[in-house]
């Protein structure tokens, strides 16, 4: 995997057309953005009416790539923070199926999902690929929702119709459970035909909570009507032990999905912590795709996911902060915890060879997630031609000469005036926060700002 596309942007003007399409990078600064602007319209003829805007970096500011969320529960907001000591057997049916099953109140859907864009823009994400609930009501408000905010989204319902799931929350029958999610596929494609935003994506929620009819089901619903797939795969040996005892004529966990149709280059599998080699193998021959979720890994005890093996073997790779199994809406604290969770595992096999660098965990954050979704060709890194998809990162300044009595930049992070631009992007990833993300754009579209965005934006 190459890292170079990853593009961190000081002082430099970038501009973007009115369809959101990045037209040129200016590195090196002179003159300002009105200047840019013409200068670009008079060498390029084709462009001379078009609308651009051009974002201007600052001193203790750069332009970061927008974050991609490969995998998040949006129901499971109100939870943050709690698991207790639960696992992810008992964490289902103590914290989670509950929380969920409310959403048959439109009401709840609305002021929760409202609430949780918010909170995910506000961190830098750009793109996410959200478990929503059973309720196909529910389900498409949290599709309007991410349309009006702008956030480009890939919204399932989620499926479930066997007896692991509690009866007063479950589908009623495989064929209700194909219906409702064809619906909800179809009025999701009615909002955005081209998928530009927002876009459908078929949800079995894991192999336990369905039953064979009901994943045949899902396996020729997304042939039918070619949709992504996304679902849950060897999180937790429980977990394991008990699709093996459900699926008893399957070779692995793995075998379950591909038997029943789910494996392809649209599907995305979360996890994958404990896959063994054979699994590892069928997920690479069938072209799936991952979403590593180390907060969550850690927080409700699955494992240590073996990343660094995972990327030599040519999986492809992306984030997901998994809320409410991992506790932080923050793709950059996952950015953190992929860095971590790889040193715990370096640290148990003595071996430096299974780490993960702060620059491969911030691919896994933007290109890799770019291509677990499937908008690598749009997304990932500041190019000619992507989209701009962006977050403007702003430190704290406190000039040349250091730190002055008492005189701290606003947000986690001090710039010392002597410090390389490398040094200030790693302080950022590993002490910075949502106060460091003061604007964040989806498609050229100015999506979330606080008071701290200085406001360089021009037409
Ligand atoms: N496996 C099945 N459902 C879930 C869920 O909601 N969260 C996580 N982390 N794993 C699951
Ligand atoms: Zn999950």
């Amino acid at each position: 995997t190459s890292l170079t596309t990853l593009e961190i942007q000081p002082l430099g003007a970038i501009g973007v057309d009115e369809t959101g399409t990045i037209r040129f990078v200016e590195r090196n600064l002179h003159g300002g953005p009105d200047e840019l602007i013409a200068s670009f319209k008079a060498s390029k003829s084709a462009w001379a009416d078009a609308k651009l805007v051009c974002i201007k970096s600052t001193t203790t500011g750069f332009f970061f790539p927008g974050f991609i969320d490969t995998h998040v529960h949006a129901p499971q907001h109100p939870n943050t923070g709690l698991f207790g000591k639960t696992t992810l057997l008992d964490w289902l049916q103590k914290y989670t199926f509950p929380a969920e099953s409310s959403f048959s109140d439109p009401s709840v859907a609305s002021r929760v999902y409202q609430n949780f864009v918010s909170r995910t823009l506000s961190h830098g994400t750009t793109t996410a690929a959200y478990f929503a609930t059973i309720h196909v009501p529910a389900t498409n408000t949290l599709a309007d929702i991410c349309l009006q905010r702008g956030q480009r989204a890939l919204v399932g319902r989620v499926c479930m119709d066997s007896e692991v799931s509690p009866e007063y929350y479950r589908d009623e029958s495989a064929e209700a459970s194909y219906q409702a999610s064809k619906a909800s596929i179809e009025y999701i494609r009615s909002l955005d035909p081209g998928g530009v935003i927002v876009q459908p994506i078929i949800t079995p929620r894991f192999a336990p909570s369905c039953t064979s009819a009901c994943l045949s089901a899902m396996g020729r619903l997304a042939q039918e009507s070619n949709t992504r797939v996304q679902t849950h795969i060897s999180e937790n040996k429980g977990e394991i032990d008990l699709v093996a005892s459900l699926f008893p004529d399957q070779k692995s966990y793995a075998h379950v999905y591909h038997a029943h149709q789910l494996l392809g280059p649209k599907t995305i599998l979360a996890h994958c912590v404990h896959l063994s080699g054979m699994e590892r193998r069928l997920v690479l021959e069938s072209g799936c795709k991952i979403s590593h979720c180390p907060a969550s890994n850690t927080a409700i005890t699955s494992g240590c996911a073996p990343i660094r093996l995972l990327l030599d073997e040519g999986h492809t790779v992306g984030l997901g902060t998994d809320v409410s199994g991992g506790f932080s809406p923050s793709i950059l604290e996952n950015v953190r915890q992929a860095v971590w969770v790889s040193r715990h595992l370096a640290m148990q096999v003595d071996s430096d060879a299974v780490k993960l660098s702060t620059e491969e965990a911030l691919y896994l954050a933007t290109c890799g997630g770019a291509a677990v979704v499937g908008l690598e060709d749009k997304l990932g890194g500041f190019e000619v031609g992507k989209e701009w998809d962006a977050q403007m990162i702003l430190l704290g300044n406190v000039g040349e000469e250091g730190c002055q009595d008492g005189n701290f930049g606003e947000g986690p992070v001090d710039v010392f005036g002597w410090e390389s631009w490398a040094d200030r992007v790693e302080k950022w990833v590993y002490a910075g926060d949502d106060r460091n993300t003061v604007a964040v754009w989806v498609r050229g579209r100015l999506v979330h700002r606080t008071g701290r965005y200085p406001g360089y934006e021009e037409t």
